[in-house]
């Protein structure tokens, strides 16, 4: 069948809608017709080549190029066909996708990390997990998909795996940004950080990951919550959602820092810029009190290897260097798990969608992003 999906020809190439052609679910595939897309910056981090397999994974898997791509990884949607052997999922069920797919089988999944299940390995490839095969064509050419996905898509066919069922009764525009972004902020203050009452909690950057961040902090019982970011405006969103305190840069943080703890500075620090670089881990460290968990959450470019860090300190302040992915916790737990604190009114979630866009301005979104003027933009799909 045909479908309309965004696609980024190249590196750096804008997002454009195409009309593409998608093959029918197979063995353990399903075909979902998307309801809500979130744009979340790690699709930039894709098209800027932040993100790009190494040519050695690439080579591995049999994948000659991460280009053409359809983007999009955060999202919900309604179950239109099921392929062979599905038992996950059934005919219009609702769903949240997932980044990490889980196979419930692997020793991380049986561990209780589906954020890590191995499967994850080919989470940025374009070929389907189930047999190696394309269902994504271009004018011929196949398709690679973005964390499996591909959301900014009509209809997506992924695997039984790359899809969490949610309650038929949940908001699903809630949902899509639940399904990455707000999870995996949440998940970098509540389930990797493990913050506790009355702590103090710095999160750096405010967009949709930080977002869920503070109130990962707020919810979690943090005493102090400062929001670092350079615009005016992402500060304003975040105290509407739980920050206590807001600095424009980090050295402004850590001038604040020993006023609002005695002396002692941050419990937790949890970077979530748009774009993690080298030194911000040295900065974070320095708001960090003894005992700090310094939580690395944003993607750096992938050969980033230099850091400054000062391994002095580290040591003599016993502080911890963590880094997450899906804020370390499960998606088919966090997911449900954290609809319903929405549905509780804990869980600010319309607050920070400040946008609405179509599938045609998917790159709109994304300049709007860059140029600081939404928290978090998403694709409503014609239903
Ligand atoms: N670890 C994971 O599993 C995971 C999952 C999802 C997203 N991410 C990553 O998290 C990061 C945040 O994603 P997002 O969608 O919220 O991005 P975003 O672009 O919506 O928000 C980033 C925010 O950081 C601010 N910022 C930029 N530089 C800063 C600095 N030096 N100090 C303070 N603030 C700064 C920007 O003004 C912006 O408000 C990205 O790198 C994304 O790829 C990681
Ligand atoms: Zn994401
Ligand atoms: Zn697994």
């Amino acid at each position: 069948m045909k479908t309309r999906a965004v696609v980024c020809s190249g590196l750096n190439e804008p997002w454009k809608t195409e009309e593409v052609d998608i093959d029918p679910p197979g063995n353990r595939e399903v075909r979902v017709k998307m309801v809500y897309s979130g744009m979340c910056h790690s699709d930039e981090h894709l098209r800027t080549g932040d993100i790009s397999a190494s040519p050695e994974v690439l080579e591995l898997i049999g994948v000659p190029s991460m280009f053409p791509v359809v983007g999009g990884h955060e999202g919900s949607g309604v179950v239109t066909e099921v392929g062979t052997n599905v038992t996950q999922v059934a005919l219009g069920d609702h769903v949240a996708v997932s980044f990490i797919p889980s196979c419930g089988t692997c020793h991380w999944c049986a561990s209780g990390r589906q954020n890590l299940c191995d499967l994850g390995m080919a989470t940025l490839a374009g070929p389907m997990i189930s047999d190696g095969t394309y269902r994504y064509h271009l004018g011929g050419e196949n398709l690679n998909r973005m964390a499996q996905l591909g959301t900014f898509a009509e209809e997506i066919v992924c695997h039984e795996n790359s899809l969490v069922r949610i309650d038929p009764q949940a908001n699903m525009k809630a949902a899509a940004l639940i399904s990455c972004g707000i999870s995996t902020g949440f998940g970098s203050a509540v389930d990797r950080a493990k913050v506790k009452a009355g702590e103090t909690v710095v999160v750096v950057g405010c967009g949709g990951v930080g977002s869920g961040a503070i109130q990962g902090a707020r919810i979690a019982g943090a005493r102090t919550i400062i929001a670092v970011d350079p615009v005016p405006f992402k500060l304003e969103k975040a105290k509407e959602i739980g920050a206590t305190h807001t600095a424009p840069s980090l050295l402004d943080a850590q001038f604040m820092l020993p006023e609002l703890t005695q002396g002692r500075n941050a419990d937790v620090v949890i970077l979530t810029p748009g774009v993690l670089k080298g030194d911000l881990i040295a900065a974070a460290c320095a708001l960090g009190s003894k005992d700090a968990r310094i939580v690395v959450t944003a993607i750096a470019p992938f050969d980033q290897m230099d850091v400054q860090l000062n391994l002095f300190n580290l040591a003599m302040y016993n502080q911890a260097l963590l880094g997450t992915v899906f804020g370390s916790a499960s998606p088919r737990v966090q997911v449900p798990n954290l609809l319903n604190l929405y549905d509780a009114g804990q869980l600010k979630i319309d607050e920070i969608i400040t946008q609405e866009y179509t599938l045609d301005q998917v790159q709109q979104g994304y300049d709007d992003q860059a140029a600081g003027t939404i928290i978090r933009g998403v694709v409503k799909f014609d239903s």
